[in-house]
């Protein structure tokens, strides 16, 4: 399972990469007004720390703004992903943007008919958002689990990135399903080593070593 980060703070990119478990990061207009600063500046200073696929996302809502959008954000580095959101011009900028080699991320996907579509449109990734399902007390990872089903179903190469985590039984669920990818926010990916019976049994270990040392 691939690991992004969901974020667009230098710091959280840096520690997370150190750990070695960043393989992209996804971004979205939030999360980069979130940091104050200049988007493509951010977009590019994440493309220097990271080897993976980064998304950016577009900010206009006709396909023609999204396009002119697009060509600049992937112009910033090759690794830049072009985030759309599930509309119809979002899916005639997916095929347009698709034929000129640039790659997609179809996000804001609440529906498996929308993911098929994203598909269908040449979307290199989806992000179905299963926190905000589950906010409304639908269940999210089931969408995951019939956007699998159906991409196998007609082969589809396009990548399920599971977005909006919010703990992480949503990655373990997803990743139990065969999601390809969960983007992460950092405070839930911190959790994921932890674990009370582990550090117990590390000291336990260092315990008895010592108390072993102390008398030879
Ligand atoms: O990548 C999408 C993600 O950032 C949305 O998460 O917590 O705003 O639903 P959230």
């Amino acid at each position: 399972m691939k690991f992004f980060l969901d974020t667009a703070n230098i710091d959280e990119i840096r520690a997370a990469n150190e750990m070695g478990m960043v393989d992209g990061v996804t971004t979205n207009p939030s999360l980069i007004a979130k940091e104050g600063r200049e988007f493509h500046e951010v977009i590019r200073e994440i493309a220097g720390l990271i080897e993976g696929p980064i998304s950016a996302e577009v900010i206009g809502l006709d396909t023609g703004s999204m396009v002119k959008e697009a060509r600049v954000l992937a112009a910033i580095h090759a690794n830049v992903v072009i985030k759309v959101p599930m509309t119809v011009d979002g899916l005639k900028a997916v095929r347009i943007l698709a034929g000129e080699g640039i790659r997609t991320n179809v996000t804001l996907i609440f529906s498996p008919l929308q993911a098929l579509m994203a598909a269908k449109a040449g979307a290199a990734y989806v992000s179905p958002f299963v926190g905000r399902l589950d906010d409304l007390s639908q269940e999210g990872l089931s969408l995951v689990e019939q956007v699998l089903r159906i991409y196998q179903n007609y082969d589809y190469q396009t990548e399920i990135i599971v977005a909006s985590v919010r703990h992480p039984l949503h990655v373990l669920e997803a990743a139990l399903m065969g999601a390809h990818i969960a983007t992460i926010p950092f405070s839930v990916l911190k959790r994921f080593a932890d674990h009370p019976m582990t550090e117990k049994g590390i000291a336990a270990f260092l315990a008895d070593w010592k108390k072993a040392n102390e008398t030879t």
